[in-house]
Formats: C-alpha cells, sequence, structure tokens
C-alpha cells in the first residue's frame, strides 16, 4: 500500500528520500515520486521540482534533485489507474503533497473545488487534499492544512509541502500511520519505522488525529489545535532494519527462518507479564477474535484451541466485516486482534469499535510500535523479525504460536492449570526444521499446469487447509478452495474431474478414518489425491504422501502448514511468477 516519506536536510535530501522510498517497497506499490522545494532564480522566492513515475522507484534515479526540504510517495493505486499523471506528489498553487489512504467524501469535495474553479489533472481522490490545502491557505500554511484536513473523512497519513514556507514540512494523520523521526542532520516523516532504519536514529509515532511539523530545523507533534505534544522520541533498534534478499526471493528466505522466528516468539512469550490481562480473561465469558487473510486464520486456531481448552465461545470475524455486523460486544468482552504489521486498517478499526463499546483489546502483532499496538490495552508480540514477502508465511506460524500461548493462559487463569501439551511448545522450532525437509518439489511439478486445486481438512486441519489455499491463490495464480472436508458431498465434489488435484491435512487421529474417506470419494472420480499426516500408516489413503513431523496433536498445525507454503512459493517459481511480488497484492494494507 501506499508509503510516504517526508525529507528536511540540508546535504543529500533527494537521495535520502530515495533510499526511504526504497525500503518502502515492500509494502507494494505501482508507481513513486519525489518533489523537493528548489530556489527559484533569478527571480527568487521557491518552486517544486518534481520527479513522478509510473513503476519502480528505479524510475527515479538518475540525476538528483537539489533542495533540502521534499517528500516521497510510493502509490498502490486505488483511485485511478497506475499512471504518471496518478502518481504522488500532487501539486496546487504553492502546495506538494503525499498522500497515504482513501478520502471517502473526495467526489463531493472534487465537484465543490471544480464549481469554485480548480482543474483537476489526475484521477486521484490525493488531488482533492492538496487542491482544498491551496483554498484554505491564507498565509499560516499549518493552519491550511488543519482546516482542509477537517472536511475529510476516511484516512489520510499526508506530508504537504508549502513554497511560502521553505524549510517546513506539515504532516497529518488519522487512521493511516505516520512516525516522525530524526537522524544526523537530517529529520523525518515516514509510513513506518523499518523504512527510516540506517537513515534516523531516534522516533516517535504520530498518535491517530496529531499532526508532525518539520520547522526551524526541528521537528514535533501537534493535537489537532495546533499545541505541541510533549512526547519522547526513542531510539531505533537495529534489529528494526530491513534485511538484505541475498538469493532466492524473500518469501523462500522467510519459509527458512520459521525455526528461528518461532524460538524467538517462545523466548519472549515466555518473558512476557500476562499479570495486566489476568482479570480481563479470567473474567470473560467468551473471547471476540478480528484479523484478516492469513492472520484470520491463526485467529480460527485461536478459536479451535481456546474451544477445546478452555470450553468458552470465540466469536471470529473477519475484521472487515466485524464493525459493519453492530457485534454484540461490550464491557467485559475480551477482543483479540491479530496482525502482522498492526497496520491493517480494517483489523484497527474493528479493534476501535470493539475498545469504544468498553471491550478489553488484546493485540497479536509483529510489529511493537505499530498502530493497533498503541490502541490495544494488552499487546503479544511476535518476534518472527521483518517479514518482506507479500505472503505471510513465518509471521502465521508465530501467530499460531501467540494464539495458542493466550489460549495457555486464559485457562490458566481461569482454572490455575495449563494444558496438557504447554510444555511441548519447545519442540516447535526442531519440528518446524524438520518440517523444511519436507521435499514437495515433485507435487509442485505435477501440479504446476492445474486449473484449480482443493485443500481439505477436519477440526484443526480445517485452518491449514484454508491457509494452504490462500497460499496457492494469491502467489501462484491457481484458483484453490480450501475446505471441511465433511463439506465435499454438498457441492465442492462436483468439479472434481480426471486429474483434479485434492490435498488433505490430517494431524488428528481421531479423524482420520472421515478424511481418508473424503480423498477415496474424490479418488473414486479420477481426481488425484495428496494426504499430509504425521500417521505414517494412512499413506496408502492417498496417491503421494507427505509425513509431517511428530508433535502433540494441537501443536500439528504450526508445521502442517510449512510443506504448503513451500508448495506455493515452487509451484509460483514454476508458473515464471516473482513469489515477493504478487499482483495487485500488498504487504500493509492501510486502506478499508
Ligand atoms: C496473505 C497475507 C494477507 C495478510 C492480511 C493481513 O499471505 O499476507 O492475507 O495476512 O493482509 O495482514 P496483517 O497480518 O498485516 O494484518
Amino acid at each position: 500500500m501506499c508509503g510516504i516519506a517526508g525529507c528536511f536536510s540540508e546535504k543529500g535530501c533527494y537521495e535520502k528520500l530515495l533510499r526511504t522510498l526504497r525500503r518502502l517497497e515492500y509494502r507494494g506499490y505501482d508507481s513513486a515520486g519525489i518533489a523537493l522545494l528548489r530556489k527559484n532564480r533569478p527571480r527568487g522566492g521557491y518552486g517544486f521540482s518534481v520527479r513522478k513515475k509510473r513503476g519502480y522507484v528505479s524510475a527515479l534515479d538518475g540525476t538528483r534533485l537539489s533542495g533540502s526540504t521534499g517528500i516521497g510517495h510510493t502509490r498502490w493505486a486505488t483511485h485511478g489507474a497506475p499512471s504518471d499523471v496518478n502518481a504522488h506528489p500532487h501539486v496546487a498553487g504553492k502546495f506538494a503533497l503525499v498522500h497515504n489512504g482513501i478520502v471517502e467524501n473526495y467526489a463531493a469535495l472534487r465537484e465543490e473545488l471544480t464549481a469554485a474553479g480548480e482543474t483537476f489533472v489526475s484521477e486521484t481522490d490525493s488531488e482533492v487534499i492538496v487542491r482544498l490545502v491551496s483554498r484554505c491557505y491564507k498565509g499560516d500554511f499549518f493552519a491550511a492544512v488543519r482546516d482542509a484536513c477537517a472536511r475529510l473523512e476516511g484516512s489520510y497519513a499526508v506530508a504537504v509541502l508549502c513554497t511560502d514556507f521553505p524549510g517546513e514540512i506539515v504532516c497529518a494523520r488519522k487512521k493511516s500511520p505516520l512516525v516522525a523521526a530524526a537522524g544526523k542532520n537530517a529529520l523525518y516523516v515516514c509510513s513506518d519505522v523499518p523504512a527510516l532504519a540506517g537513515e534516523a536514529e531516534f522516533f516517535c509515532p504520530a498518535g491517530d488525529g496529531e499532526f508532525i511539523r518539520i520547522a526551524g530545523g526541528k521537528i514535533f507533534l501537534c493535537d489537532g489545535d495546533g499545541k505541541e505534544i510533549e512526547r519522547p522520541f526513542v531510539r531505533l533498534a537495529a534489529q528494526s532494519a530491513l534485511p538484505e534478499k541475498g538469493e532466492g526471493s524473500f518469501m523462500e528466505k522467510e519459509i527458512a527462518e520459521i525455526p528461528q522466528a518461532l524460538a524467538d516468539t517462545l523466548k519472549s512469550l515466555r518473558r512476557t507479564d500476562f499479570a495486566p490481562c489476568a482479570r480481563p480473561l479470567r473474567g470473560a465469558k467468551r473471547l471476540f477474535a478480528v484479523a484478516c487473510g492469513t492472520a484470520y486464520h491463526a485467529a480460527l486456531a485461536l478459536r479451535d484451541m481456546v474451544e477445546e481448552e478452555v470450553k468458552i465461545p470465540v466469536l471470529c470475524h473477519t475484521a472487515s466485516e466485524f464493525r459493519y455486523r453492530g457485534p454484540l460486544i461490550g464491557e467485559g468482552d475480551v477482543l483479540v486482534a491479530i496482525s502482522q504489521s498492526g497496520e491493517t486498517a480494517d483489523t484497527l478499526e474493528a479493534a476501535r469499535g470493539a475498545k469504544e463499546r468498553g471491550a478489553y483489546v488484546v493485540a497479536v502483532t509483529n510489529a511493537a510500535h505499530s498502530s493497533l499496538a498503541a490502541l490495544a490495552d494488552f499487546s503479544l508480540l511476535l518476534h518472527a523479525g521483518p517479514e518482506i514477502a507479500v505472503a505471510a508465511t513465518k509471521s502465521y506460524v508465530c501467530q499460531l504460536l501467540c494464539a495458542w500461548y493466550l489460549a495457555a493462559q486464559t485457562l490458566f487463569f481461569k482454572q490455575t492449570r495449563l494444558p496438557a501439551w504447554f510444555g511441548e511448545l519447545d519442540r516447535l522450532p526442531e519440528a518446524a526444521r524438520a518440517a523444511l525437509g519436507c521435499d514437495v518439489s515433485a507435487l509442485a511439478e505435477q501440479f504446476s499446469g492445474a486449473r484449480g486445486m482443493y485443500f481439505l481438512g477436519r477440526g484443526q486441519d480445517v485452518v491449514t487447509a484454508m491457509e494452504g489455499a490462500l497460499k496457492v491463490k494469491e502467489i501462484a495464480y491457481i484458483f484453490a478452495e480450501g475446505y471441511a472436508a465433511g463439506e465435499l458431498k454438498h457441492g465442492t465434489l462436483a468439479l472434481v474431474e480426471e486429474g483434479f488435484p485434492v490435498a488433505a491435512a490430517c494431524t488428528v487421529r481421531a479423524l482420520a478414518p472421515k478424511t481418508c474417506n473424503a480423498l477415496a470419494e474424490v479418488k473414486a472420480r479420477g481426481g488425484v489425491t495428496v494426504l499430509l499426516s504425521q500417521y505414517r500408516d494412512l499413506a496408502a489413503a492417498a496417491d503421494v504422501f507427505v509425513a509431517l513431523p511428530p508433535l502433540p496433536e494441537p501443536l500439528m498445525p504450526a508445521v502442517a502448514v510449512i510443506p504448503l507454503q513451500k508448495f506455493a512459493c515452487d509451484m509460483c517459481r514454476r508458473r515464471g511468477y516473482d513469489p515477493d511480488k504478487p499482483r495487485n497484492l500488498a504487504k500493509s494494507v492501510t486502506v478499508e
């Protein structure tokens, strides 16, 4: 999704912005641009140097633009196709602006501004903001931005330049993330902390509805009335830096990092003080869980574990639906919001809504300084390390671990005992390492030309099936369905014909006969079957058997998914695609 950056630096401002934009690339984008304030010679005064292009940040390389105050942007198209014209920054009169978010009332504003004489050059909602700022301007730059923002509905993080105020950048945020930062001889604003690694030494996230100003060689946060906010900047940890890709793709690298990510997350969980959430968890008669995409599958796994161990219901919702259902949540309820990035707009909104209704919010996130972590009453941190590939892999497995750990703590707070598997969590990293050894390349070769496939499971394996299908869809571009095996006969089976691939996960012994029956029904219709299980005696139930490393059954979803992640990645490669850059998708989905 869109990333924004701003920089004030007497030296190398353009290069600093370029480097920051490169580190925002992982969020997913289709065009990029930079604007710098430039001295007009010989007339005096200031104007803008703008370079913006459809395509990659590398398209902005070339002669550097001079100037010490600039803004930059990576755009993920929402309103208007990816093009040079729709790329940010947008300029109107004395102002240049970059924007991340969606202006929901942009059509009405555009109409109003057009009637007032503005001529729009792009199709974007963002151009509305810069024209609004220009109209609001009466000599006070900061006031103009505040007044313009007051007219906006939706979400935004903006950074604005004004030719009357060289050396100044005014930024605002509502819902979309924004961070202020300071480095040696340079001041920054940026959409996320990792993109500042190597540039800045200290940072401070802006809160919702707050502003960031760079002026007079200083950076400060302000509230909605323009009053300065006292908030300390914190040191940017070295581990915040984005990793190098090395050989292969980030996705392959991140799958290989799963054992370490699990070990690090477990270590951190063991050190986490759960005391602050003891009372809400002990008192909760039910839990709610919200998330999107892969993280939603982790939420389903939380549901499975809590219902099995704690025997209280968990109401699981995709975050985008939760808020529109008028959810029956309130005081005494606990909502668990799971998000790798901690910036997914739908998840944030769901968590906000739950909090407003009086619920206690627990965040499960990989980003300690994210908006979700800031909003939550309590945060459980994954220590998966930066996840750059769009497809979530190591973060998913760590989310499972956190979800189960939370289930165990809930049981402890309610019944002063821990689940039988709790002491076995230490075996997860080693089992994950063994699962990385599962060779699925022959399978990927066999199915890389398939037009569609099914993933089946029962009980806890349904979630693994859903996650396997999502991975295949998003990076191999093959239609796939993840399904409860028992549903096969209720419609899905109609599509099974000669050669149709169906993979099932079966990690619960008691459910094996039923899952194997489903595979038999597929085989009887000519389908090609694959079974993933730790129970080798089930091998004959499928055409191809993938042996999983054994663990206590409730923990098996953490290893069963790994061969499916590898399979999707391998299929993607064989079909000639880049696993790190799935079409149309973005890593950080900061708009609803
Ligand atoms: C799929 C994937 C997405 C994310 C989803 C939520 O591989 O990565 O489905 O899981 O967009 O993202 P976070 O966890 O950052 O809220």
